[in-house]
């Protein structure tokens, strides 16, 4: 493991120059996932399309939850106390990589986040 960790610490800068634009990569991955696998609950504008789903653009929104605490809950599936519907564990898309959580997450910051 620590093996892979440092593998990966050596390698990621070479991956970064690699591609022209990372970032924007990381972005357009980010939205397809987002509008193939969770906008049907969560609404192009981020606000929820269905009750009990919380309005990413709010204030108090769960994207204020560090990213370490939305990755877990994105891929394990999450249900705040007293609330009637869970989110399913990777939108129901067992498919999606952490890769692909971690980019849907940039993408929600970017597009709904304050
Ligand atoms: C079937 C409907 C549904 C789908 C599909 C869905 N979600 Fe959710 N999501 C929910 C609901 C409902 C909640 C609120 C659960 C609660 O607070 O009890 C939620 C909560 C969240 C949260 C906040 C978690 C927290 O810690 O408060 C994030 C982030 C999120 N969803 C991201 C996603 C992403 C990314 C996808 C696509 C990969 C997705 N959702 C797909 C219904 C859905």
């Amino acid at each position: 493991m620590r093996f892979v960790t440092l593998l990966l610490v050596l390698i990621a800068p070479a991956l970064a120059f690699a591609d022209d634009s990372p970032v924007a990569a990381d972005a357009a991955a980010g939205k397809a996932v987002y509008s193939q696998t969770c906008i049907a609950c969560h609404g192009a504008d981020g606000k929820g399309a269905i009750p009990g789903v919380k309005d990413f653009t709010a204030k108090d929104s769960p994207l204020s939850k560090s990213d370490a605490e939305l990755v877990i809950n994105v891929s394990q599936g999450f249900q705040s106390p007293g609330s009637f519907m869970a989110m399913p564990a990777m939108g129901g898309n067992p498919t999606l990589t952490e890769t692909d959580v971690r980019a849907v997450l940039n993408y929600l910051r970017a597009a709904f986040g304050k």
